[in-house]
């Protein structure tokens, strides 16, 4: 038997190339060698109240970014969370074991108290039950997640236990957090500011164009330049550098590091190359993207397939879980 992998995204914003090297490259690497689940979180989406206008379509462009990304649904189970009820029930029912308290002790909660105090609902703070019952619902082995979610890892390993050991069972395994070693990095954002991401503002978007993405590229803040033979490169240099190693050739790397070090660098040439090798691997996702926007049929077909599959793993724990707890039929 394949050990299971899990990892859900909420459907806000586009995917941008934080979330492709970091994220999915390596989901779509991995779909052979484990029994994979890859959700989108429509459910958690709702703790920030999205406009029922929009929430569909959000769904359906994660989705399209996800299959064109290449998570390929002959191979791994893709699927709405909302479309899976049993995901709902093992929420109900892990949340009569988790406790006010450590929910409120929870980074993440925390942080939206503060950030919006005028949105303090239970499903904000009940949002890791909700993440357990994701990833205990199929027994997963592993969770590919970044470290802002180590904490609610953390917690459906406590949930998996408390369950187990308050029932006397052996249902859940504990899931731990997946590294992906040398292929988990940090991508950088072009504006200096560190991470790329969607709250930062600074994100190259799979879905943007060549005319965007150049010109996204050509705006990179840079410094006055190298004013000595080999000194080190400040951080925002050291950002366009990260970026060329995910896209460039190796030779294209050495080639530009070689005239940093000689002080004939010019950040033009630089931001050239890195817009165009930037280019030649999101394009063609571009493209794969709009085909697949426009074929309803697939998309049908992906989802439906994808709920079936998620459906029946779920409903298998759900039964031990009912058994557990004592409901019995009549
Ligand atoms: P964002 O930070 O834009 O809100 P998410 O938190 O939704 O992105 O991240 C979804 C996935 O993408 C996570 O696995 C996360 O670790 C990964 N990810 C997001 N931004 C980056 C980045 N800049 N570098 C590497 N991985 C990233
Ligand atoms: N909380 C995750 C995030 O914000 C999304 C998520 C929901 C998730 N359920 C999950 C991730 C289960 C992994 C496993 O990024």
């Amino acid at each position: 038997m394949k050990e299971v992998v899990l990892s859900g995204i909420r459907p806000t914003g586009q995917l941008h190339l934080g979330n492709y090297f970091g994220a999915l490259r390596n989901f779509v690497r991995i779909q052979e060698q484990y029994r994979c689940y890859y959700f989108i979180a429509d459910l958690h989406s709702l703790t920030t109240h999205p406009h029922p206008a929009d929430f569909h379509a959000n769904v359906k462009a994660i989705l399209a970014q996800y299959l064109a990304a290449g998570l390929d649904p002959a191979k791994s189970c893709i699927y709405i969370q909302s479309d899976v009820p049993e995901v709902s029930e093992l929420y109900v029912l892990l949340n009569m074991l988790a406790y006010k308290g450590e929910l409120e002790r929870t980074a993440a909660f925390k942080d939206k108290v503060r950030k919006n105090p005028e949105n303090v609902n239970a499903g904000l703070l009940t949002y890791p039950v909700l993440m357990a019952s994701d990833i205990l619902v199929h027994r997963s082995n592993w969770v590919p997640v970044g470290k802002d979610q180590d904490q609610h890892l953390e917690m459906a390993r406590v949930f998996a236990k408390r369950f187990n050991n308050f029932y006397g069972v052996e249902v859940f395994p504990e899931p731990h957090a997946m590294d992906f070693g040398s292929g988990s990095i940090k991508v950088p954002g072009l504006d200096g500011n560190g991470k790329m991401g969607k709250s930062e503002g600074n994100g190259i978007y799979l879905i943007d164009d060549e005319k965007t993405i150049t010109k996204k590229v050509m705006r990179a803040v840079t410094d006055s330049g190298p004013t000595a033979p080999d000194s080190p490169k400040p951080d925002v240099i050291e950002n366009l550098f990260t970026l060329l190693k995910l896209v460039s050739t190796p030779e294209t790397v050495a080639y530009f590091d070689e005239k940093w070090k000689d002080c004939s660098i010019r950040y033009g040439d630089l931001k050239k190359q890195l817009a165009a090798d930037i280019c030649a691997i999101t394009l063609p996702i571009r493209e794969r993207i709009l085909e697949i926007e426009n074929d309803d049929a697939f998309l049908a077909r992906v989802v439906r397939e994808g709920r079936e599959q998620a459906r029946e793993s779920a409903a298998a724990t759900l039964k031990e879980v009912r058994k557990a707890v004592g409901f019995r039929e009549f």
